[in-house]
């Protein structure tokens, strides 16, 4: 696992686009999993930056998102299907079928996980995985007590995890009681991970997750069996680290910036 400390979101998000980027300029096809929330925002905004600008060019990438809520259809502004369109997929050149986000309006929500799990294994499984992680220490949705080896299922949210996502609908009622979320299984089978935290809310997650034990009270802390991790945090989320930590990524992995 490579932790990366950066003094601020700005910088968090610039270090994460290099490493997409990077990963995109050596497979033009890469299989990219995405995630939704507040903390890619910033990374988003530099791949677009980056595409608009320096040509980055997207035509052959395919994604799979990491969850969406049950009962909220695509036009729902709530819906992460409405979030990963407005946010990226609207400002990039990534062909419409070879956008994945799991259908909360599904009939056969089963059916509808395991053709999911299918699709990324047609493409040859996902290359890249971009990860937020919940205060309460979940990715995607898996909460805490979530199998280890779990793989796309439907998950009843936490009353935290509610809690915190109230602020963006109407009222706590308004927010759905289930998700569907690739497993904790499915996310370890992508080849690289990528987390992203910022902010004091997400250091004790952090703590847990890169230096408490592996445990599935803390889902994330499954980062620590994955081969290829990188976790980039601001100087508020590493705060409750103990261990020393670069503050830039130099690796055997990386091609030239
Ligand atoms: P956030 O959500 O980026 O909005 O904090 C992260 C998560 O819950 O996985």
């Amino acid at each position: 696992m490579l932790v990366i400390v950066k003094d601020n979101y700005n910088e968090l998000s610039k270090e994460a686009a290099l490493i997409v980027a990077d990963r995109l300029r050596r497979k033009p096809n890469l299989v990219l999993g995405l995630a939704t929330g507040s903390t890619p925002l910033g990374l988003y905004k530099e791949l677009i930056r980056m595409h608009n600008q320096d040509g980055l060019d997207f035509s052959k990438v395919t994604t799979f998102n990491l969850d969406e809520y049950v009962g909220l259809p695509p036009t729902h502004d709530q819906s992460y299907n409405y979030f990963m369109w407005k946010n990226l997929f609207d400002h990039l050149n990534i062909p419409e079928h070879s956008i994945h986000i799991p259908d909360g309006m599904a009939n056969d929500i089963d059916g509808f996980c395991e053709w999911y799990e299918e699709e990324m294994k047609k493409v040859g499984g996902i290359d890249l995985q971009i990860l937020g992680i919940g205060a309460n220490g979940h990715i995607a949705f898996n909460e805490p007590g979530s199998s280890l080896g779990s793989r796309t299922r439907v998950k009843t949210l936490t009353e935290k995890t509610r809690k915190d996502n109230a602020r963006m609908f109407k009222d706590l009622p308004e927010v759905p009681k289930y998700a569907l979320t690739m497993g904790v299984g499915t996310i370890m089978d992508a080849r690289e991970l990528l987390l992203v935290a910022n902010g004091a809310g997400k250091a004790d997650a952090i703590k847990a997750a890169v230096e408490g034990p592996l445990t599935s009270q803390c889902p994330a802390s499954v980062v620590q069996l994955h081969r290829v991790t990188f976790v980039i945090v601001d100087t508020e989320a590493a705060s409750k680290l103990s261990g020393l930590y670069p503050g830039s990524w130099k690796s055997s992995f990386m091609l030239e910036r």
